[in-house]
């Protein structure tokens, strides 16, 4: 007999984020940022045309947001603008699953180079950009504003796709 209570979550499902992901977004987004962006905000950015983004869902009807990617193309270099899990099923590989999926699509659109920064003490993201393939090109001082008022170092990673 299965038990319900001890099944293991349904796998995830991937698709192109749309702007009407945005509300779903937005408390993830505010879970993983000191700075939360609203839903308009993701909203807009996810109007822009050079936006290309990814979601990753519970793999059911109507299965709830788990992650999110948003990067800006242009010409064939992009720009991861944001990513997050929500907390409830971080570390369980839809990070990895959520930016392999990504790379496919942007290497489909055109993009050769994928950059980002992250903060030096994001420990969970540089281990998920590790992970994927990323490398560290550049560093930026002193380039993040914390919430205690005190500053922390940027990262540059870049990625061949
Ligand atoms: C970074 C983030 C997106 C990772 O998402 P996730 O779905 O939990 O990642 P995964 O489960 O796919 O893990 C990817 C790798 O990172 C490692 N990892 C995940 N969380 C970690 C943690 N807290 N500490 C150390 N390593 C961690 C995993 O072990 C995994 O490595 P493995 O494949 O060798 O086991 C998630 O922690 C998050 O939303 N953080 C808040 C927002 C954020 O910081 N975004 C990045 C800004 S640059």
């Amino acid at each position: 007999m299965r038990l319900p209570f001890f099944s293991p979550p349904p796998a995830p499902a991937f698709a192109p984020f749309h702007a009407a992901d945005a509300r779903e977004a937005a408390p993830i987004h505010a879970e993983g940022f000191a700075i939360p962006w609203s839903a308009v905000d993701i909203e807009r950015l996810a109007l822009d045309p050079a936006v290309i983004g990814d979601a990753a869902r519970e793999g059911r009807p109507g299965g709830r947001l788990f992650a999110f990617v948003l990067s800006r193309k242009a010409a064939d270099e992009a720009e991861i603008l944001t990513i997050a899990t929500a907390r409830k099923v971080q570390g369980r590989g839809i990070g990895r699953a959520l930016l392999a999926r990504h790379f496919a699509r942007l290497a489909a659109s055109g993009v050769r180079s994928l950059f980002l920064e992250v903060e030096d003490a994001n420990a969970a993201a540089r281990a998920l950009y590790a992970r994927t393939g990323f490398e560290e090109v550049g560093r930026r001082a002193a380039y993040y504003a914390k919430p205690d008022g005190t500053r922390a170092d940027a990262l540059v990673l870049r990625r061949s796709l």
